[in-house]
């Protein structure tokens, strides 16, 4: 057996950092110039003239729908945001003090076992099976949140578009239209961005030919993190922390000396600024000065300036969590949510491509190089010391 006693003698790639372990027409980043392309489209387009649930169907189904498949896709997705009665009960049970990204997992879970699909591994099957995990999280978040907080839940309205909905069951009250498609514009720039640590979580796992339902919660797992999607609610703790822009230099500069990371900044593919975050900080800006309170902005701008001064040239710049935060925060939005709301976004990037990759699958099984001693005896315990 070849061990290698100096790993230095051996190339592997650390995080698969640059490593094509599949094809797909999903999405595409250019990281030097700082393009996302969802389908072909641009994120730009999309936000300006999309919405999340059209934005969706052009994930999972290649193509922009026309007016009639957009309506049925529409009416799909609100059939079935209701839960199975089971949930709702037990969301009801949960303790209010775990990280909601747990309690999500838990409820993701506990409706699969109610969904009448469950067994179909057809195509049309598990489209449903999708369409129904996309329509449910956002009435798992909003319900455990009304829960926790001891109120009423609000179910959905069937009336409102997904981003508007969700706003709705969260605070009780229907949001003013221009804050609900800021929100959806959130949700299209958060929905998909190729084999990201928690896509490639749910790809693994489908690629045993496990479940759509499993693939998700191996999803959420993974998203969690706070070098992924954990870094959102993690941003406005450090805004918090820092108190205002003028302190920021110092902060910054103790953080890099002791080598901490800056969340929000930095990404494994962008070494130029992230288009998400572009359009995430004119909304933040929006926000800040329709609500008038610029304290965020202007320390996340201040922390954007001396990072770029600092890091620029070793391509690190804001990327989707650094502004996305300063959003939900003026959308009413918990900090403890945010990861949650990523979630939801992304539950359709997930499915696209456990969708697309095991149409021509091929199980996920990469090897470690084994740097471990070549022989030892085995030793009894009675001379174990
Ligand atoms: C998301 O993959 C995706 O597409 C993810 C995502 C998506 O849409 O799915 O875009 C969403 O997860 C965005 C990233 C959110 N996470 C954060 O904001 C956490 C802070 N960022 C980092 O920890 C880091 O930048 C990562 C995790 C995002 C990327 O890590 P890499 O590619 O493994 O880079 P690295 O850790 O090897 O860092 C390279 C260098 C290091 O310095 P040296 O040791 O070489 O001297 O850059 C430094 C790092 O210290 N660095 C940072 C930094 N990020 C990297 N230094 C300070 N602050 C940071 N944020």
């Amino acid at each position: 057996m070849g061990v290698l006693k100096d790993t230095g003698q051996i190339e592997y790639s650390r995080g698969l950092e640059g490593v094509i372990a599949a094809l797909s027409s999903i999405s595409a980043i250019d990281g030097t110039q700082g393009k996302l392309i969802y389908r072909g489209i641009p994120i730009e387009a999309l936000a300006k003239y999309s919405t999340y649930e059209e934005t969706s169907y052009l994930l999972l189904y290649g193509e922009l729908p026309t007016k009639e498949n957009l309506e049925k896709f529409e009416r799909e997705m609100r059939e079935l945001r209701n839960l199975p009665e089971k949930v709702e009960e037990c969301l009801k049970e949960l303790p209010p003090d775990p990280h909601p990204m747990d309690i999500l997992k838990v409820a993701v879970a506990h409706a699969a076992l109610y969904d009448p699909d469950r067994q179909r591994a057809c195509r049309e099957g598990v489209m449903r099976k999708v369409i129904r995990i996309i329509a449910q999280i956002p009435t798992i978040i909003a319900y455990y949140h009304r829960t926790r907080s001891g109120k009423e839940v609000v179910p959905p309205d069937p009336e409102l578009g997904h981003a508007a909905n969700f706003l709705y069951m969260l605070h009780g009250k229907r949001p003013d239209e221009e804050e609900a498609k800021i929100f959806d514009v959130a949700l299209i720039l958060h929905a998909e961005h190729g084999l990201n640590a928690s896509t490639f979580a749910a790809m693994v796992t489908a690629s045993t030919l496990s479940d759509i339902n499993s693939a998700i919660v191996s999803a959420i797992g993974a998203l969690k993190g706070p070098l992924h999607g954990g870094a959102n609610e993690r941003v406005l703790k450090m805004l918090d922390e820092i108190g205002s822009a003028d302190k920021a230099e110092e902060y910054v500069h103790n953080a890099l000396k002791e080598k901490r990371r800056i969340m929000g900044f930095g990404h494994r593919v962008y070494k130029t600024y992230d288009p998400r975050a572009r359009i995430l900080k004119e909304y933040a800006e929006y926000l800040s000065n329709k609500y008038n309170d610029r304290k965020y902005i202007e320390i996340g701008e201040k922390i954007e300036e001396i990072m770029i001064r600092e890091l620029g040239k070793k391509g690190i710049f804001p990327n989707v969590d650094f502004y996305s935060g300063i959003v939900y925060h003026f959308l009413g939005i918990p900090r403890d949510l945010f990861t949650p709301v990523f979630a939801m976004a992304r539950s359709v990037g997930w499915a696209a491509h456990v969708c697309e990759y095991t149409q021509n699958n091929r199980i996920f099984r990469p090897r470690a190089y084994y740097i471990g001693p070549e022989y030892v005896e085995y030793n009894p315990i009675e001379q174990r010391r």
